[in-house]
């Protein structure tokens, strides 16, 4: 018993907002949401054949320049940088994060990685989860 109310506690401690909400022209901040925060945005958008058809563009511009062309992460930029990318092709690549987590990357950046938001549209990042978690299904 008073292990699962410790274990409760911590739940609890780790649900609460940790931070203040954001003002919508927020800077890209490496790993600013907390990851439980984060893994619980629900996709709003069905990974239907126009959201991949946007998703795609906007991959293509932005992202392919380091993750590749094909999702294999041998981009020009990212051999430049050397950079080690997963490859998006495999799907175990991707399968340990939600689609808010990938959601919240692509917003926010991650290590090397520049965030989206403010430059890209909400729907658009979705498209782009959408997209990126197709990679690996061809
Ligand atoms: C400058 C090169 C660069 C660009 C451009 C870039 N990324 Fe990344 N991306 C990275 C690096 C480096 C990591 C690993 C970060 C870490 O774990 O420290 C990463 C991590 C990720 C992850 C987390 C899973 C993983 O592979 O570790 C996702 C998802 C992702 N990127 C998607 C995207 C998408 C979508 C775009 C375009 C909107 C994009 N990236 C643009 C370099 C880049």
């Amino acid at each position: 018993m008073k292990l699962i109310l410790s274990f409760l506690f911590l739940l609890l401690l780790h649900a609460s907002p940790q931070e203040p909400s954001k003002p919508a022209d927020d800077k890209p901040a490496a790993d600013s949401k907390s990851s439980s925060e984060a893994a619980k945005l629900v996709n709003p958008v069905k990974p239907t054949p126009n959201s991949l058809a946007i998703g795609k563009k906007a991959y293509t511009s932005d992202c392919a320049m380091c993750h590749g062309k094909d999702g294999a992460g041998a981009g020009e930029l990212a051999v430049t940088m050397n950079l080690k990318l997963r490859d998006y092709r495999d799907p175990a690549s991707l399968k340990d994060l939600t689609d808010g987590e990938i959601y919240s990357i692509i917003a926010d950046g991650k290590g090397q990685m520049t965030g989206e938001a403010g430059r890209m549209k909400p729907g658009q990042m979705w498209d782009v989860v959408n997209y990126i978690r197709s990679l690996s299904k061809k």
